[in-house]
């Protein structure tokens, strides 16, 4: 089997504001320390990492007081030249929508508003046909319609149970056009059974991996940036014939964020699944 890398353009921001100044899910402790310069060099490799893999790195300018703003999967969700831009369930990141909304406006994107609680990419992921859609505890389950009806994917909802893994990116990632992984213990009985349905051949994460946020990955449909943390998962892909980057991202977990959640893909014209 042949794996073909597929060359992405991501959104990045950089974590100059970033900090944990508020708990908005259970990773986040605001008296625990944080190494904000750390932050920032593990950042850097991440993007240093998609550079070499030869992708492109777009950026957005970081906002001071936005300390979350740094996790630019929860900027907007982005298809086919459309992007939906975000409505956040706490206060605390409210104003990153309209930054976001501004980027993509000036980016050429056509643009729709949301009509509910909606947290962009780290709720709502394409794979293959299928638009997967989290609830549970961010994007509300109103907005799935009106993600259907912006994009023209059939979406199907994935009710989220366990806090921890409270936006589906930290619970699911998508391989390519046909595989997936994911932590079943962090979805409902029904959500499993339509997981086991869609994608039989899915890999199954253990919990320790969902603890370090492995499945918060990025994939080129060959390479997959991981937590360097997340061996077993590492292992598994490997297996399967995927090349694995492991990056360690400590100081951005503390606010229950991975590689997956620093990047948004904007995805361009009708072939770039
Ligand atoms: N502290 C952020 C929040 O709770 C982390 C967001 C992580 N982003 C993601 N796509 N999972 O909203």
């Amino acid at each position: 089997m042949t794996m073909d890398a597929i060359r992405q353009r991501f959104l990045m921001c950089r974590p100059t504001y970033f900090a944990v100044d508020y708990a908005i899910n259970p990773w986040m402790d605001p008296t625990a320390p944080v190494d904000a310069d750390l932050a920032i060099r593990q950042w850097e490799q991440l993007c240093r990492t998609y550079l070499d893999l030869g992708h492109e790195v777009e950026l957005i300018e970081p906002v001071a007081g936005l300390p979350d703003m740094v996790f630019a999967a929860n900027g907007g969700t982005v298809i086919d030249d459309k992007a939906m831009a975000v409505q956040f369930r706490d206060p605390q990141r409210a104003d990153e929508a309209p930054a976001y909304r501004a980027w993509f406006e000036a980016a050429g994107f056509e643009m729709y508003d949301p009509k509910h609680v909606n947290e962009g990419e780290g709720d709502v992921l394409l794979a293959g046909d299928h638009l997967l859609a989290g609830t549970g505890f961010r994007t509300a389950h109103a907005s799935h319609a009106q993600l259907q009806e912006t994009f023209g994917y059939p979406v199907v909802t994935m009710q989220l149970v366990d806090p921890r893994f409270y936006h589906l990116d930290t619970a699911l990632t998508v391989l390519d056009e046909r595989t997936v992984a994911y932590l079943p213990e962090a979805f409902s009985p029904g959500s499993r059974a339509v997981l086991r349905r869609l994608f039989p051949d899915a890999i199954h994460a253990t919990m320790a991996d969902a603890e370090v946020l492995g499945l918060n990955a990025v994939s080129d449909g060959r390479h997959v940036v991981l937590p360097a943390q997340a061996t077993d998962l590492a292992a598994k892909l490997r297996d399967r014939g995927y090349e694995t980057i492991g990056i360690d991202l400590s100081e951005l977990r503390k606010a229950g964020g991975g590689p997956k959640c620093c990047t948004l893909r904007l995805r361009q014209g009708k072939a770039s699944k």
